[in-house]
């Protein structure tokens, strides 16, 4: 079974995908780390973020990996070097709406997306799972908060990795990529039609998780 779980940054997507992963002993596929691992390469060699044709030979060629790590948290690879931290950074984040706009590399990253759905019952975290990387999904969750409080929740997450950022710059930087990320042209961030919508602003995690686990239930029993 696949199961999408799609929204705007902030919204508790990875946490949430990483605990019910673990919960139900399947694979966690983030795919923000696929677009994070192109961005940091991207940056590294100094490329034009707008530069499409570039960055999709890049997104093409980079052989982005990963392996479980602690607390079911998957550690991130290019090539053989771990890129799990650096991916991150403020200045991956600032970038990334930027690089995965461009077609080219949405096509690169898509064939790498879907051989993961070979890996039988998987959790997909991304904002165009349920409606562009794998429309048959059995669920599809939209997970969405307001956006104040999804900057506090980035803001302590930073906060916790020693990263100290005001709630007016987070504020600020989350706004411009749900903007970015919202209206692009290619595979705009927007709940899927037969979506199931999460408003967690005022739900726990567990709360969200156990949500989830209720609809993946609910299908199952079909
Ligand atoms: O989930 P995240 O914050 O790590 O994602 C980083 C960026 O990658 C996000 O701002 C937009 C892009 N992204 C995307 O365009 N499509 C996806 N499926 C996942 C992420």
């Amino acid at each position: 079974m696949i199961v999408a779980i799609d929204g705007p940054a902030g919204a508790g997507k990875s946490t949430v995908s990483r605990l019910l992963a673990s919960r139900l002993g399947w694979t966690y596929l983030d795919t923000g780390a696929l677009y994070r691992a192109v961005t940091l390469l991207a940056l590294e060699q100094e490329l034009p973020l707008a530069y499409g044709d570039e960055l999709g030979l890049l997104a093409r060629n980079a052989e982005i990996s990963f392996s479980p790590g602690p607390g079911g948290a998957p550690r991130v690879f290019a090539g053989c070097r771990e890129v799990t931290e650096a991916i991150r950074s403020p200045e991956v984040s600032a970038a990334v709406s930027q690089v995965s706009a461009h077609a080219q590399v949405r096509e690169a990253l898509l064939a790498h997306q879907r051989r993961f759905a070979a890996a039988g019952d998987v959790i997909v975290d991304g904002r165009d799972i349920g409606t562009v990387v794998f429309p048959g999904a059995e669920v599809k969750i939209f997970l969405t908060a307001d956006v104040a409080e999804r900057a506090r929740r980035r803001r302590l997450e930073l906060a916790e990795k020693g990263i100290g950022v005001t709630q007016e710059r987070m504020l600020a930087e989350i706004e411009a990529r749900d903007a970015y990320d919202s209206g692009r042209d290619v595979a705009p961030l927007r709940a899927a039609e037969d979506a199931v919508v999460l408003d967690t602003t005022e739900m726990g995690i567990d709360e969200v998780v156990s949500a989830i686990a209720d609809v993946i239930e609910e299908r199952r029993r079909g």
